[in-house]
């Protein structure tokens, strides 16, 4: 399991920004949110964090960061505060900042190394899904953000018996998502299934294509490539048939 968290969340990560520095810097948010949400789901979890002015944001298992930067970009009509991104694959880590130059640390959700109740609003996005003890990183996150503060989860959960296909994810039930979620101090307010809300744009599709043709491109040879395609087309098998789906959650801690 790690291995394959390296080689996807790490290697493959990490090529992006070569792809980015090769096709433009517009590609650069469409690209580093290859590994989550469209622009909709992101806009939908979003507005549940009641974003103020001089808000700390957090976002847990940041992966290249895109996913911040779309909100910074996006929301600066309505929000300015301090963000901080904690990714535990160091390049992954490192290339958001050089991506994006917003402060990442380097770090596990189960351990991060921020004082109690310094974040006002926090996201984490397909990192659930990864992880085998899910209270471990909600509890971490409950004790580093505020009370009344918003957390905002996409997570991709088990529908159907062949979700446990793919060994390295570890997909939820809805059940257990909400148990965990409420033994660790947070507050369901709304849910929805990513599948009904809109498709990404065409111009975002076709950069995060873009970025796809020219990483197979040049690392076709390399076995890492291989690898991680091979867990991009079995998750999108089980997306297919329903075995998993994406749901987005819009929590309070409480
Ligand atoms: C599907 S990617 C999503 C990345 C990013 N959140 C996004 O939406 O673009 C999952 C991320 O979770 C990270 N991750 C895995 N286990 C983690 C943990 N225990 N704590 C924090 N991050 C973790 C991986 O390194 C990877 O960057």
């Amino acid at each position: 399991m790690q291995e394959a968290l390296e080689v996807e969340f790490d290697t493959v990560a990490a090529w992006t920004e070569e792809a980015v520095a090769a096709l433009g810097a517009d590609h650069a948010i469409p690209a580093a949110c290859r590994g989550s949400g469209r622009p909709a789901d992101l806009a939908w979890l979003a507005d549940g964090l009641e974003l103020a002015d001089g808000d700390r944001f957090l976002d847990a298992g940041s992966g290249l960061g895109g996913p911040t930067a779309w909100l910074v970009t996006e929301f600066s009509w309505r929000w300015r505060g301090s963000v901080v991104l904690a990714e535990p694959m160091v390049h992954a880590a490192t290339a958001s900042v050089r991506l994006f130059g917003h402060p990442a640390v380097a770090a596990w959700t189960e351990e991060l190394p921020l004082a109690d109740g310094c974040v006002d609003a926090a996201w984490a996005l397909g990192v659930l899904d990864t992880v085998p003890d899910k209270r471990a990183v909600l509890t971490e996150l409950r004790r580093v953000l505020r009370p009344g503060a918003r957390l905002g989860l996409l997570v991709l959960v088990a529908r159907g018996e062949r979700a446990a296909e793919l060994e390295s994810n570890s997909f939820p039930t809805d059940v257990d998502l909400h148990r965990d979620l409420a033994a660790t101090g947070f507050r369901v307010h709304d849910r929805v299934e990513a599948s009904t809300l809109p498709d990404a744009p065409p111009e975002w599709t076709r950069r995060a294509d873009a970025v796809e043709a020219f990483l197979a491109e040049q690392h076709a040879d390399d076995p890492a490539w291989h690898q991680a395609q091979e867990q991009t087309a079995v998750l999108g098998g089980l997306l297919d048939s329903r075995d998993v789906v994406i749901v987005l959650l819009r929590c309070e801690a409480v």
